[in-house]
């Protein structure tokens, strides 16, 4: 298994550029399985979720080609990718898939609004918490799909195609919203989604869709109206960039110190990240380019945060932040309220010499003087990029083991750092 090692202490500087959205591209992806004729996704990041959701899409018969090939060294854009789901050729997503990345339970959706049935696996169980899937069915339920779970697969069926509804989510879930969202597109007659989720990639999936003929109001909001339209067609869309991506490199750059553009980073993506950068006294400026973030010598100010839906401040984003506030002036205190077993990172952050204490859903963090290379271990995809940004400001050697959580998320990580004075590097396993 590949690690990365960092020498920490150096200061960053320069530009990284910020991919395609992870979170946007694999229900954009999935989106796909809505329509006979093909999807183009622009700036779609090469990461190896993506990979993974090709498979599992080829499974159902979508076939895909990849446009606008790059060179290693270029800064770029995305890939161009096109899937065409012509024939569905099989409703069953199996656990074998399923297991390896929650997101594809998603392809229930679209599945039974196209084709009147589905079997999906269950997604099983996740590191950073118990994750039910009970807001999918009800709102499956709702738009008139008949459920039942049998042998660790949820069969959903609707011979009759579905039926516009109310549905109304009891919290806030990303997933839930996208699924429920690309099934009414589909379904017969109006559906009005409420709490719903506001994450952009909502809104940029909702925009892919009206692309694709879609009749939908509201996404981006908590109440979404979707009249449904008998078929979809062929649409181009270019994925939004990457908001988590962006607050991630903007932490590492205030906890080295040092000065960077995050080029094609979106401020309004991530306001309450940024806000809480600036009340830590980083400056942040929106550039022509995208984002500035600057710390040069300044203290680093603790703050009190609690993780929420968008638009506050991301779950995300909690890891990465809590390793930049290990360095603070004082004490800072962080509040997951998405996920109820989000601080794996805790343990591993302490090897560097963090100072944590938890509480329930709460972590108290008092800022040290300086932290100090150790090997950790990355647990999941946010808390392994938290590991680097400690790496990144401690002093001397950081290896980070079982990289592959990173390779999910972030595309090129240690080339985007090391082009900004990074020392960081990947051995190979
Ligand atoms: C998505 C993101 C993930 C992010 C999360 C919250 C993707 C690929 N993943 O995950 O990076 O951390 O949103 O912003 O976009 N819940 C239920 N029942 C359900 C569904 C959800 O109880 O049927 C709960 C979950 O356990 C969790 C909360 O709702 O506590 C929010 O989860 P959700 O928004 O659904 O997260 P994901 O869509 O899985």
């Amino acid at each position: 298994m590949d690690s990365i090692r960092i020498q920490g202490g150096r200061r960053l500087v320069g530009k990284i550029p910020i991919s395609g959205a992870k979170n946007a591209t694999l229900p954009l992806m999935i989106a796909s399985l809505l329509t006979p004729e093909t999807l183009t996704l622009k700036n779609v990041p090469q990461l190896a979720d993506v990979q993974l959701l090709k498979r599992i899409l080829g499974n159902h018969g979508v076939d895909y080609a990849v446009r606008g090939k790059r060179f290693a060294k270029e800064m770029p854009a995305g890939e161009t990718l096109e899937l065409s789901a012509h024939q569905i050729v099989d409703t069953t997503a199996p656990y074998e898939l399923v297991s390896r990345m929650r997101a594809s339970f998603w392809v229930i959706g679209p599945l039974i609004a196209r084709m009147g049935e589905a079997r999906v696996s269950l997604p099983g169980g996740c590191a950073i918490g118990t994750r039910p899937v009970d807001f999918y069915l009800q709102g499956l339920e709702a738009l008139g799909a008949e459920i039942a779970v049998e042998g660790g697969y949820v069969i959903a069926k609707a011979p009759r195609g579905l039926i516009g509804a109310r549905v109304v989510f009891p919290r806030v879930s990303v997933g839930a919203t996208h699924t429920i969202l690309m099934a009414a597109a589909l379904a017969k007659g109006e559906s009005v989604i409420e709490n719903a989720a506001r994450e952009p990639e909502v809104a940029d999936l909702a925009e892919c869709l009206v692309k694709m003929g879609a009749r939908i109001e509201g996404a981006g909001t908590g109440k979404i109206h979707v009249q449904g339209v008998g078929a979809l067609h062929a649409a181009e869309h270019s994925v939004l960039p990457d908001r988590i991506e962006t607050g991630t490199y903007a932490m590492a750059v205030a906890a080295t110190g040092g000065e960077v553009t995050l080029c094609g980073g979106r401020p309004d993506l991530l306001r309450a990240a940024l806000d809480t950068l600036g009340e830590a006294g980083i400056d942040v400026t929106e550039t022509n380019e995208g984002i500035r973030v600057a710390r040069n010598g300044g203290p680093l100010r603790p703050v009190t945060v609690a993780t929420e839906p968008f638009p506050g401040f991301p779950t995300d984003l909690q890891a990465q932040l809590m390793a930049l506030m290990s360095r603070a002036d004082g004490t800072s205190e962080i509040t997951e309220t998405i996920f109820e077993n989000r601080f794996m990172h805790v343990q591993e952050l302490s090897r560097l010499g963090a100072d944590i204490r938890l509480d329930g859903q709460t972590a108290t963090i008092r800022g040290v003087e300086k932290l100090t290379g150790a090997q950790v271990m990355a647990t999941d995809l946010r808390a392994s990029v938290s590991l680097v940004i400690g790496g990144l400001a401690a002093e001397g050697e950081t290896v980070v083991n079982r990289v592959y959580h990173l390779d999910r998320g972030f595309e090129r990580l240690e080339e985007k750092l090391s082009a900004c004075g990074a020392e960081i590097e990947r051995l190979r396993a």
